[in-house]
């Protein structure tokens, strides 16, 4: 008889082997290969946890397919707005009736709206074709999970954890691009901001050691990465509670050291949280991308405050104005919520304000949505859903014509591009990714893609640049 493990990552092997012995059975079973496909909602956090997700189907035995004509297909939702949440039950059915032609077929649900009570009844009462549901804090359960399945378990199974302290390391992952890579050094989010379900659906803040993140960026080198994004929903805020203390700043060192890392990026930071430890390591560090994203979710500093974000307006534009003076190269974007609950055009006035004033490259604007269990979703004074549109429309026309004259900026210029690959709407053309963050569209062959290499912009068209290969 076999002895489980009780260690992770032991135990996770342990069950991956013996899934693929099962599968191996299926497949013959089947007389084809068996395929997954994994749809992923949401944030860069989801994208990565889809792709340690992949990781464990390819180790089994399964290969990839482009669509959810699969034999497992995954739904790794989102529940940060309500027509994120729309969306996913809008195909859950679909995935029902591809289920009733196929007798391979399985089903699983994970993610954040997994993390809600109400949506997990929702799934139980109304589609109970999917096979497995688990939730954000156990994604690395997966193959015991399918064990379980596989094992003759007819019943949906749902396995969801309220919380986790635990962080396993070293189990494989499937990497979406060959060239760049998102690496995890925080999980979940302690600052509970008032209209935001983040913290309750990832749990409290937790950080990566940081010898694990040096080995996973030196491993993705071996791979052939060469531009990094560490992830987190408050990355500078990154080291607190480890045994040997690390702050953001000398993470960031860390991983500009590793050999073969051409570009570094990071994901999001806070505002309350910007040191100038960072910004002195942005301006000594060629490795770090000059893109920063800070968003500032609201103008008005009393709306921040009901917000609970920790700063003012006039804060957020003193440190806007620091980046931009000792970072100038840096573009700048951000995200916007219109509507929370109290804002009188007088706060709508003032975001309108700081997107004029800090000239943001690009700005991601939100309607607000209440999220049940959030202290906003309490809050008396919703704005009517008219004047939410009119302002959101309104702003939308500031942020667009702010991002276009911060964009003129590159026009004429050469500069160095990762390129990415085919552009999808123009045959013959490659797509890159500067160092900003903006993509440049030129022509060139395929065999470039991954490549870092100088790009003439020749032409701007607000959101992105034609050019042409300078060297
Ligand atoms: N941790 C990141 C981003 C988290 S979610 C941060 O703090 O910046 C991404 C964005 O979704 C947020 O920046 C916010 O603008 C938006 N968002 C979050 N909750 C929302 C809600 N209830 N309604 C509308 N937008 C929301
Ligand atoms: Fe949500 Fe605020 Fe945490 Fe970002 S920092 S995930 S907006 S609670
Ligand atoms: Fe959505 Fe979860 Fe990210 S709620 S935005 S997928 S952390």
């Amino acid at each position: 008889m076999n002895v489980i493990p009780c260690n992770e990552p032991a135990r996770q092997y342990y069950y991956m082997d013996r899934v693929r012995e099962l599968l191996k059975e299926e497949t013959k079973k089947a007389g084809r290969p068996l395929t997954y496909h994994i749809q992923t909602f949401g944030c860069q956090m989801n994208a990565k946890d889809s792709e340690k997700l992949a990781g464990i189907l390819e180790y089994v035995g399964y290969t990839e397919c482009d669509n959810e004509n699969a034999d497992f297909v995954i739904y790794n939702t989102c529940t940060v707005r309500e027509n994120a949440n729309t969306r996913v039950y809008g195909r859950i059915g679909y995935l029902g009736t591809l289920k009733a032609k196929n007798p391979f077929m399985k089903i699983a649900l994970c993610g954040c709206m997994m993390q809600e009570p109400k949506a997990v009844e929702k799934v139980k009462k109304s589609y109970r074709f999917v096979d497995i549901i688990f939730g954000t804090h156990n994604i690395f359960k997966l193959a015991e999970l399918l064990y379980e399945k596989f094992n003759g378990n007819n019943k949906q199974i749902i396995d969801i954890w309220e919380g986790t302290t635990e962080i396993v390391e070293d189990l494989p992952s499937a990497m979406k691009f060959d060239f760049k890579a998102g690496i995890n050094i925080t999980y979940g989010c302690n600052n509970f901001c008032t209209y935001c379900i983040v913290p309750y659906v990832r749990g409290r803040e937790r950080s990566r050691k940081p010898e694990d993140i040096v080995k996973e960026a030196e491993e993705l080198v071996s791979k052939g990465v060469i531009e990094v994004m560490l992830l987190g929903q408050n990355v500078n805020s990154y080291g607190k509670g480890l045994e040997e203390p690390c702050s953001f700043a000398e993470l960031l060192r860390k991983v500009c050291r590793v050999e073969g890392i051409k570009r570094v990026r990071f994901m999001t930071p806070h505002p309350k949280d910007f040191s100038d430890e960072v910004i002195e390591v942005m301006k000594t560090e060629p490795k770090i991308c000059a893109h920063v994203h800070l968003p500032v979710q609201s103008g008005s500093s009393r709306i921040l405050k009901r917000m609970n974000r920790h700063y003012t307006k006039e804060q957020y534009l003193t440190l806007v104005e620091k980046i931009k003076r000792e970072l100038p190269d840096v573009s700048l974007t951000t995200d916007i919520i219109v509507g929370f609950p109290g804002e009188t055009e007088e706060d709508f006035l003032d975001t309108v304000d700081v997107v004029k004033k800090c000239g943001f490259d690009s700005a991601f604007t939100f309607i607000y949505s209440k999220r049940n269990g959030t202290p906003a979703a309490d809050y008396p004074d919703e704005v009517p859903e008219d004047v939410v549109k009119d302002r959101f429309e309104r702003l939308l026309e500031v942020c667009k014509e702010q991002s276009e004259n911060a964009a003129e900026r590159m026009t004429g210029k050469v500069a160095e591009v990762l390129v990415e690959g085919l552009d999808e709407g123009n045959t013959g053309m490659l797509t890159g990714r500067l160092s900003n963050n903006l993509l440049v569209h030129f022509e060139g062959c395929d065999k470039l893609i991954g490549k870092l290499i100088k790009v003439r912009l020749d032409e701007c068209k607000g959101f992105y640049y034609l050019g042409s290969v300078a060297e």
